[in-house]
């Protein structure tokens, strides 16, 4: 896949089809992604890869802590202005491909339910780093390493959603996976092939344009 493309058609995918993705793919995946740049090479990434019942258990429980009101672990920060009204403008699209009205809270607690169980992808991959890291070097290389894995998945065919609610509630990973001391979750890639009929995926995120965010001397 040309570069260019890949760049220009990735998308987040939050509708996935029931067909596993093979370890060595995902292996492949992650080997390519953390080719990513990284302050000093200090590569401070750790993924936990999960499938099959350990994830269906852990996202039931994280779906479980939103409903019964467990206090999140991690929580997005608020938005305001300009970087608000873009939260609401994808909002709006995604509510309207699933065509979910803004008092239909039934079915916006299905949406917000099913991004906690992980978009019901076949996998998705946790990534940590570790507590003893500056967080401001750190969280630049981490998204570094998140795009990277998202372009590199579209070259197997895979589709990504990183998501901050993968990791919201650390209840369900704390239960069922052996994670050291010391470790901090940063964000959470559902990947797996994409379900080309589920509405949300029709959704193309919009852009800035770059004199909006871009400026320039000693051009002319
Ligand atoms: C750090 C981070 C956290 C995100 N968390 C969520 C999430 O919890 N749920 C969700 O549906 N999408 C989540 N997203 C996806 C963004 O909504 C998405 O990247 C953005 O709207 C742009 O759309 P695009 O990825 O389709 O270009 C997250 C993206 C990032 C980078």
């Amino acid at each position: 896949m040309e570069l260019k493309d890949a760049i220009l058609e990735r998308k987040s995918i939050r509708g996935y089809l029931d067909k596993p993705v093979p370890k060595e793919v995902l292996e492949d995946v992650l080997r390519l992604g953390t080719r990513a740049v990284s302050a000093l090479n200090s590569q401070p990434w750790e993924f936990i890869v999960l499938t099959g019942d350990i994830m269906k258990k852990i996202g039931a429980d994280n779906a479980d802590c939103y409903v019964t009101g467990v206090p999140e672990d991690i929580s997005d920060p608020p938005l305001d202005g300009i970087y608000r009204r873009r939260m609401i403008d994808i909002a709006k699209q995604l509510f309207a491909e699933m065509d979910i009205a803004r008092e239909n809270t039934e079915k916006r607690e299905w949406w917000t339910q099913r991004g906690f169980r992980f978009f019901d992808a076949p996998a998705v991959i946790l990534v940590m780093t570790d507590d003893s890291l500056e967080d401001a070097p750190t969280n630049f290389d981490l998204g570094a390493v998140v795009q990277n894995i998202t372009l590199a998945a579209m070259e197997y065919g895979l589709g990504t959603c990183v998501e901050q609610q993968a990791v919201n509630y650390l209840r369900g990973i704390r239960k069922y996976l052996d994670i050291p001391e010391g470790k901090r979750f940063v964000v959470g890639i559902a990947i797996g092939y994409e379900d080309p009929d589920f509405p949300a995926n029709r959704v193309v995120s919009q852009r800035a344009d770059l004199a909006d965010n871009t400026t320039w001397y000693g051009f002319e």
